[in-house]
């Protein structure tokens, strides 16, 4: 019987134990890359990225993995593409998936995720939505597990917009078991509905408590891409939300800084800390390339691999 498809939708979508997987042969397939062995167990696929949104990391990082796994990729972008001219999602996805292996979207609402995803004959990855960014959070996390080991009981102090990436890092805490303390600005709550209350969640007024004995700290820009209209209001607003050196002070003096990029310096990070000593944002950004590529592996191979 044929295998139901699996797509990844939002962090949640693999369980716990395939995402320790997803680890493990991220971590083999970096390794393999840097001792330049050729590793092509896509060759024939074809991966297609539809983007509605701007992006270099996720495009170059798709791309690139995609290409070096033997496969090949088609870029389209609703300027260039009937997606532009009001196609139906739906359509578009019947259509798409019938030509290709598997799908990589950057867009907009979640729900229009999931309805491409629900006409496709492929697996579908998120590559970005206004409500999660779930290939960052594998990044990321594989990231802290490759510097500092388990997360697992660790503390992750989110400074800023209730934005995408919040959304993904409460939903892997709660599914790897670590905590996130997030500090947003008054005006700018959790969504409860995307953050369900719960152990793994400790939201703080004060951005300074947040940072307070944590493992890791991280932020993101202030304005979302789609939401740039807010983008005088929010520079306002979240003028304290700033990661410097203070707020650096009071966490773990171990404690990794992480931004998914790209940054503002003199918003929502001081260049002090984006480019000092605790800043592991590089590795972060490398990163996609390696997850993605293990993530691709397991969702057109499974654990079908050499
Ligand atoms: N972090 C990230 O997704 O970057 P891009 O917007 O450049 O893809
Ligand atoms: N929260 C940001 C992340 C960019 C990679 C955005 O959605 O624009």
């Amino acid at each position: 019987m044929a295998q139901p498809i699996r797509h990844f939708l939002q962090f949640g979508d693999l369980a716990r134990e395939e995402l320790a997987w997803v680890f493990e042969r991220t971590r083999i397939i970096k390794e393999r890359f840097k001792r330049y062995e050729f590793y092509q167990p896509l060759r024939d696929r074809t991966l297609a990225m539809v983007f509605e949104k701007a992006s270099t990391r996720t495009r170059v990082s798709f791309e690139a993995g995609m290409y070096q796994m033997g496969g090949s990729v088609i870029h389209i972008t609703t300027g260039d593409s009937q997606l532009g001219r009001a196609e139906p999602i739906e359509d578009t996805a019947r259509v798409i998936s019938r030509m290709v292996d598997i799908v990589m979207i950057r867009t907009f609402e979640q729900s229009k995720l999931e309805r491409f995803a629900q006409y496709s004959r492929v697996p579908v990855i998120n590559g970005l939505t206004n409500e999660y960014h779930p290939c960052q959070i594998l990044a990321d996390i594989f990231t802290y597990l490759e510097q500092c080991g388990p997360i697992s009981g660790r503390i992750v102090a989110w400074i800023g917009d209730a934005n995408n990436m919040a959304y993904t890092w409460i939903q892997a805490a709660h599914l790897l078991d670590f905590r996130v303390n997030v500090s947003t600005p008054p005006g700018y709550p959790l969504d409860p509905r995307l953050a369900p209350a719960g152990p793994h969640l400790k939201v703080c007024a004060d951005p300074i408590e947040a940072a307070t004995n944590a493992d890791l700290v991280t932020t993101d820009v202030w304005t979302s891409m789609g939401f740039e209209a807010e983008n005088e209001a929010r520079r306002r607003a979240f003028a304290d939300w700033q990661v410097n050196d203070e707020m650096m002070r009071v966490a773990q003096p171990n404690a990794l800084f992480m931004h998914c990029l790209p940054a503002h310096r003199g918003e929502e990070v001081t260049a002090s800390v984006m480019d000092g000593p605790q800043s592991v944002v590089w590795d972060e950004a490398e990163n996609r390339l390696h997850a993605q590529k293990a993530l691709m592996e397991y969702l057109l191979l499974g654990r079908a691999v050499e």
